[in-house]
């Protein structure tokens, strides 16, 4: 297949910042996706209906003129969220899900929930309403090597919430394992996860061989070999519990190449042509649309987005940066190479 014409995706995990960094990165989600799911990890993070009300208005302001991109906003899961505020949130027309970070684990986590397994009558409240949890799936753990906190986290965690909860609603975020493919396997359709694009792409080589290549660091860190094969697969498979989230996380270039870089990988500015490569690279073209553009609204319960997007194979040269502002760069994965694919919006 060199040209085809598939629906237009949705990101079903993406940062898109504030300020000038928002500014900067917008577009780029806008240009491709018709809706994405708006990580609230801001400092400080977005916890309250009326926050997100209001980051949404900001997200609004500095989309491109004419763009119909709709931002689906989240809450961020605190010790000190009430059931009031998630009930709520479900009833309020642009929350589409609330996320659990565990303290500690990654970006402006540090608000997030100390102990998963004592928030139950959140869980509950979220169950009852059937508003997504998104879940970070790491343990915070100095005990447990970073390589094992995915899988430690299934075991310790996400295995004994969803006895407790059987009916939650809940998506493993971006995940990075065969254990993870497993887990989300052997659970009812309530539970589903996204995989980004750079986890298909690169196993744990891509970061540490031939020096440390810091845009290659994100979190939950990249894997094995035999991992991002597990996740190609799963994403591959013709289930519909995977769905498109590109994780896309865009930190300052002095932000990430530093002596203790960010986590987080910037890829929305060609979000679908790696993922075309991705399912290129196993032969499996024509499953790519129901990953990016199907699997997602079915799990969110939302209609497909109308409009279509044409993928063609020709190359083209990613940017060897994109300006924040006026003194700052920001590095886009794959900076100065060239991609294999193209994607234009079908007008
Ligand atoms: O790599 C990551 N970056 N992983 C996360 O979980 C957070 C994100 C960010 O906000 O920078
Ligand atoms: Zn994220």
């Amino acid at each position: 297949m060199n040209e085809w014409v598939i629906r237009q995706p949705d990101d079903w995990h993406v940062h898109l910042r504030d300020g000038v960094m928002m500014a900067a990165v917008v577009p780029f989600t806008a240009r491709q996706c018709g809706r994405a799911i708006v990580m609230p990890n801001l400092v400080p993070p977005v916890t309250t209906v009326a926050q997100a009300a209001s980051y949404r208005e900001r997200i609004l302001q500095a989309l491109p003129e004419a763009s119909q991109f709709e931002p689906l906003m989240t809450l961020y899961l605190t010790e000190q969220t009430t059931v009031a505020e998630l009930a709520a949130a479900a009833q309020s027309p642009f929350i589409y899900a609330v996320k659990l970070y565990p303290a500690g684990a990654t970006t402006n986590s540090d608000r997030g929930v100390r102990d998963p397994l004592s928030i139950d009558p959140l869980l509950a409240e979220l169950e009852r309403s059937g508003l997504p949890l998104l879940v970070h799936g790491e343990v915070v753990d100095g005990a447990v090597d970073i390589f094992d906190r995915e899988a430690q986290f299934i075991e310790r965690v996400l295995k004994p919430i969803m006895e407790r909860f059987p009916r939650l609603k809940l998506v493993m975020e971006h995940i990075t394992t065969q254990n993870a493919v497993d887990f989300v396997l052997s659970q009812p359709d309530n539970v589903g996860a996204t995989i980004t694009a750079h986890h298909l792409l690169y196993n744990r080589n891509a970061l540490l061989v031939g020096g440390v290549h810091p845009h290659y660091y994100c979190l939950p860190v990249l894997k094995r070999e035999s991992h991002r094969q597990a996740l190609l697969s799963a994403a591959t498979s013709g289930s519909f519990k995977f769905f498109m989230g590109t994780d896309s996380a865009p930190h300052t270039q002095a932000n990430k190449e530093s002596a203790c870089g960010c986590a987080g990988a910037f890829t929305a500015y060609a979000a679908l042509e790696l993922y075309a490569e991705a399912f290129d690279q196993v032969g499996q073209l024509a499953r790519l649309e129901a990953f990016t553009s199907l699997n997602g609204p079915r799990f969110y319960g939302l209609a497909p987005n109308e409009a279509r997007i044409k993928l063609t194979r020709a190359a083209q040269t990613v940017p060897e940066f994109i300006p924040v502002g006026d003194s700052e760069r920001l590095i886009p994965l794959r900076a100065g190479e060239t991609l294999a694919w193209q994607a234009q919006r079908v007008e």
